[in-house]
């Protein structure tokens, strides 16, 4: 049995966030009150050896949820697999990890996606459940077999990495996901409009000589998803919402009440185009970075709910692939190692966002909204928790990350504020930022 004393318990699911006793016992959150003493615990143990944490200056809160990392297997594991992938989850803080679906192959049948389950549950870290593609062959033409995908474990579907440009496709999606109760995951982008840009269009671009990506390319496919989600009343979820006219857009539509959900990425909420150089390849992404005053949209509406959660699309590439001119470089950041203490660093800690909100946005709200087990610690939950210790320092470094990924814009820089206590299912699987 685990005893945490004296911690600080975030738990948005029963607004929660106060100093408490919590007891772990059989992979389950036992008990959560003010004090104990030594007799009520051993009594409860009931013989069984106990734990106890002094969790003192520490946050405790339900292990995060992303439901955007792309872990690479089957196919490119020379970027990530799913045993490293899932390892760098637990190290980062993540205890539930959605896993997109555009692989070699893609994941596009059950088969596929009882691959990437078992797999996942092979390697023991953190859970990984599948989303699956929306149509064959991520070709944007034909729907896979939703209920089929779904009965192997399929969490959502989406053709992440690349939008589904045709509008009846899409409209059929959103109506055929329906019948199976999950989400389509949309990645916003009109391939047109964003032809062949490296990087937001704007004076960082012209100043850098590189072609650019207009933040109408992905405004307008927000659009219509939203209109096609009101038509339908199909469940939508915007995927790493970038714009301040997407988020004018979403905040609209949800007042209209529209079914949708939409997360935001770290590095929008951190990073600006303006502190590019030619050579960053490390922080470009898609959908690019964009303006200050897109960053300070997507921080407002991830403040007023507009945006409900944060999920990292961690996106790991080689070392190689990264070194590549601008223009050649894939698009992508690792980040489940460092993400947690990024947004600490850069948003909790300088009083931009409260650690309260994160916890909701990154735990709570996924599992509610795409109905997964975790995100709470009311008595009776699985215990997949985390220990926050804010004062833990550690410099980002090569040999110390456990993903095969280096892509992350975090290399070399000193984070103080870090998960030293991950547990999946009550059983302890990262101590000291080592996973076991
Ligand atoms: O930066 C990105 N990388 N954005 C995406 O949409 C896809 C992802 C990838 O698969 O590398
Ligand atoms: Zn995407």
């Amino acid at each position: 049995m685990w005893w945490l004393k004296d911690v600080w318990v975030i738990d948005p699911s029963q607004k929660l966030s106060a100093p408490r006793d919590v007891l772990v016992q059989g992979g389950q959150v036992l008990e959560i009150s003010s004090s104990m003493t030594e007799e009520e615990v051993l009594e409860k143990a009931q013989g069984e050896s106990i734990d106890a944490v002094n969790g003192q200056g520490k946050f405790l809160f339900p292990g995060l949820i992303d439901v955007h990392t792309h872990l690479r297997e089957p196919g490119q594991e020379d970027k990530e697999d799913i045993l490293s992938g899932s390892r760098a989850a637990v190290r980062g803080g993540f205890t539930t990890i959605l896993a997109m679906a555009n692989t070699q192959p893609v994941i596009d049948n059950r088969a596929l996606v009882e691959f990437v389950r078992r797999q996942g549950e092979r390697a023991g870290y953190a859970h990984v459940l599948p989303i699956g593609t929306v149509t064959k062959g991520m070709q944007g033409a034909e729907l896979v077999e939703m209920a089929d995908m779904k009965e192997g474990g399929a969490a959502a579907f989406s053709d992440d990495g690349k939008n589904i440009q045709n509008g009846e496709v899409m409209r059929l999606a959103l109506e055929y996901a329906k019948l199976t109760g999950l989400l389509i995951i949309s990645h916003c982008e009109d391939k047109y409009l964003a032809g062949e840009g490296q990087m937001r269009r704007g004076v960082a671009s012209a100043r850098m000589g590189l072609k650019g990506i207009p933040a109408s390319a992905e405004s307008v496919i927000v659009a219509r998803d939203l209109l096609l989600a009101e038509e339908t009343e199909g469940k939508l979820h915007l995927a790493h919402i970038s714009t301040v006219e997407s988020v004018d857009l979403i905040r609209r539509a949800k007042k209209r009440g529209v079914n949708v959900t939409a997360e935001v990425n770290p590095h929008h909420l951190i990073f600006c185009d303006e502190v590019l150089g030619i050579t960053d390849t490390v922080l470009k992404v898609n959908p690019p970075l964009g303006s200050r005053a897109d960053r300070e949209a997507l921080i407002e509406g991830l403040r007023d709910g507009t945006l409900d959660m944060i999920a990292t699309d961690h996106a790991p590439h080689t070392q190689a692939e990264k070194a590549r001119p601008f223009a050649e470089a894939p698009f992508g950041i690792a980040s489940l190692e460092t993400a947690l203490s990024a947004v600490w660093q850069h948003l909790v800690v300088p009083g931009i966002i409260s650690m309260d909100r994160v916890v909701e946005a990154w735990s709570f709200s996924p599992a509610q909204r795409f109905g997964l087990q975790g995100g709470s610690l009311v008595p009776g939950s699985v215990a997949d928790m985390v220990l926050f210790d804010p004062e833990f320092s550690e410099v980002i470094e090569p040999a110390t990350l456990v993903s095969k990924a280096r892509n992350t814009p975090f290399l070399h820089k000193t984070f103080q504020g870090f998960p030293v206590m991950v547990w999946v299912e009550g059983r302890l699987v990262q101590r000291d930022r080592k996973v076991l």
